[in-house]
């Protein structure tokens, strides 16, 4: 399977979101990636809904929101009603992964579930078959333009085993610090997020495909 390639619109210009949406629209990118943030479950605030709902309206491509706040039950179905195609959670926000997996599947969405960087892959063996992405966080969330933490590279091959092993389908996505340098560090990556590589680069259509061509898979 070919790789997705996923925008992180947090190192966007929002002051020219409109323009930076359009330019994505047209690019060889797969899904555009929004980082909600609440300054309690990581010490930033980025954007919530009427964010993802702008963006929503701006572009067809699907709109992975990734949500890092506290509470997540709270707020599914708004930001389902907002727009968003996938819904990722973190799997440290809430005592009950499987009852949000559920909701989501009942709002109609894709659900995810993000792990943090010392979260190890084996909390989700048993939910893996239920949910169609994992988000392997490779930097502490909060913040764009972070140093991705190599040993988060292992924890993927381990996931890629996990999921071969319990017969799931879940697409593995690895999140912070990916550029041109740490990408032949994640074969196992099927969905590859990037913030300020992708939004510093000369030529963003480049980069996308330099990102997609990067060499995939593993025995
Ligand atoms: C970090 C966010 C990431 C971030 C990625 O908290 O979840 O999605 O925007 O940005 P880069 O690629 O700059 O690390
Ligand atoms: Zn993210």
């Amino acid at each position: 399977m070919a790789r997705l390639i996923a925008p992180s619109i947090l190192s966007a210009d929002f002051g020219r979101l409109a323009e930076e949406i359009a330019q994505l629209e047209a690019l060889p990118v797969d899904w555009i990636h929004c980082d909600v943030m609440d300054g309690v479950f990581v010490p930033n605030i980025s954007f919530g809904l009427p964010v993802v709902a702008a963006i929503r309206r701006l572009t067809q491509k699907p709109l992975d929101v990734h949500l890092m706040i506290v509470q997540p039950e709270r707020y599914l179905a708004a930001f389902a009603e907002a727009g968003a195609d996938i819904l990722t959670f973190h799997w440290e926000a809430t005592p009950h992964p499987d009852r949000l997996v559920q909701e989501i599947h009942r709002l109609g969405k894709k659900a995810g579930i993000a792990i943090n960087p010392a979260t190890p892959a084996e909390v989700l063996r048993d939910i893996l078959p239920e949910i169609e992405l994992v988000c392997v966080m490779s930097v502490n969330p909060g913040f764009g333009g972070q140093k991705f933490i190599p040993y988060v590279a292992r924890k993927g091959y381990r996931l890629s085993r996990l999921r071969a092993e319990v017969g799931s389908r879940a697409l593995l996505e690895v999140d912070g610090g990916i550029s041109l340098e740490t990408v032949g560090d994640v074969p196992w990556a099927d969905v590859l997020v990037a913030g300020q590589a992708f939004f510093q680069a000369p030529d963003r259509a480049v980069f996308a495909e330099q990102l997609r061509r990067s060499p995939a898979g593993f025995t």
